[in-house]
């Protein structure tokens, strides 16, 4: 079985590094301290998150994860919230059995396997935010009771803004009293609306939880995890991986991909000559619809700016702006919404703009 799986989050036992970040959750979480996690999709904050419920249920924690991805109305982040709290012991309120038919959350097999049922036959929205409210205490009820504590990790956390603009309001007015019974840590997706959430004075969540970075992977460590994993399983590397490594920059899931392609590579009785150049062009070719969508998203001088950081080439020198007749401060104002977006161009630690995708570039160089 090729232990590189690049489309869901990763089991915790199969975790890249990632220690100190698992660590400083884990610290926060003891010290009663709330945390945001903020990082572009695909770069493991899932992972992250499974790793630390993991961890804490280990020493003797409650903890869960609420995944809310893509809710469209507040039943729908009711459900989600009622859906993971399944896993919690029965509250002493009985709210998440009272919610769980009513939100169409059916357990089935003692909360293995679970079903929600489409939005349209959810309660209507009066009822949906008692519901959220009454879910969302469950865990000071279960400390009431026990005085444990419960770790509640709300990924992808901005797209409860997507059901209703309010409900941080509504969130914040329930966890504010959970000191000690709760410890919560809010990850999402999309850097700049989750900064508008914790950093906007205006919104309850300002200034409430401490930000902590989910960076690519270090380049070193994460070749040693990728080459232990195809030693362990008798392949011969040399020097495949440090090649991948070199090409992905620890991008995380860029990272997994290749090496989920290099390790069916090695593992053929005759591996091709250069297997590094044969997994990235797998991964081109597998990628490359979505490299087609992005290219199509960009506005001209957008795409002269890609081009250039693709092709190591300063994207708002002057080189750029004579080669393509455009002005360096208009390269300066795409390069500027580039960032902004933040889906594609971000900025590294020299404060030098780069593609986040290792793949778009490789993409972009073989136009
Ligand atoms: N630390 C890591 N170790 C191993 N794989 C990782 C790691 N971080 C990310 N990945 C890879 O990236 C993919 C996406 O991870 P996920 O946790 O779902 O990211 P996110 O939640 O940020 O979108 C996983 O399928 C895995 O291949
Ligand atoms: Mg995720």
């Amino acid at each position: 079985m090729n232990p590189f799986n690049y489309q869901g989050p990763v089991v915790p036992s199969r975790l890249i590094d990632r220690r100190n970040e698992v660590d400083a959750l884990q610290r926060a979480a003891a010290d009663g301290v709330a945390i945001r996690l903020a990082a572009p999709r695909r770069f493991g904050k899932t992972s992250v998150l499974d790793a630390h419920v993991a961890s804490m249920r280990a020493v003797g924690h409650r903890a869960v994860r609420v995944d809310l991805s893509k809710v469209g109305t507040v039943a729908d982040v009711a459900a989600r919230v009622a859906e993971a709290f399944t896993a919690l012991p029965t509250d002493p309120r009985r709210s998440v059995r009272r919610w769980e038919a009513r939100l169409g959350v059916t357990a089935k097999l003692a909360g293995v396997q679970l079903s929600v049922a489409p939005s349209a036959a959810r309660p209507p929205v009066d009822e949906a935010r008692t519901a959220l409210l009454e879910l969302l205490d469950v865990p000071l009820g279960l400390h009431q009771a026990d005085a444990g504590l419960t770790v509640v990790c709300l990924d992808e956390f901005q797209d409860l803004l997507v059901a209703d603009d309010s409900l941080d309001g509504l969130v914040r007015s329930v966890i504010q009293h959970h000191g000690g019974a709760a410890a919560y840590v809010f990850a999402g997706s999309q850097p700049s609306l989750m900064r508008a959430l914790f950093s906007d004075r205006e919104r309850p969540f300002y200034g409430q939880a401490r930000p902590l970075d989910l960076p690519v992977l270090p380049v070193d460590e994460a070749a040693r995890d990728v080459e232990a994993l195809m030693v362990a399983d008798g392949l011969r590397t040399d020097g495949a991986v440090d090649e991948l490594l070199a090409f992905t920059g620890g991008h995380p899931q860029r990272t997994v991909l290749l090496a989920h392609h290099l390790y069916n590579l090695l593992d053929d009785p005759n591996p091709p000559g250069e297997p590094a150049v044969v997994a990235i062009d797998l991964g081109l070719a597998e990628t490359s619809d979505a490299h087609q969508a992005v290219w199509d998203s960009l506005g001209r001088v957008e795409r002269v700016v890609v081009v250039a950081l693709a092709d190591g080439q300063a994207p708002t020198g002057s080189r750029v702006a004579r080669d393509h007749r455009v002005a360096r401060s208009t390269l300066q104002d795409a390069l500027e919404r580039l960032l902004d977006d933040e889906r594609h161009v971000q900025r590294d630690r020299e404060r030098r703009p780069f593609l986040l995708d290792p793949l778009l570039g490789e993409w972009l160089r073989r136009r």
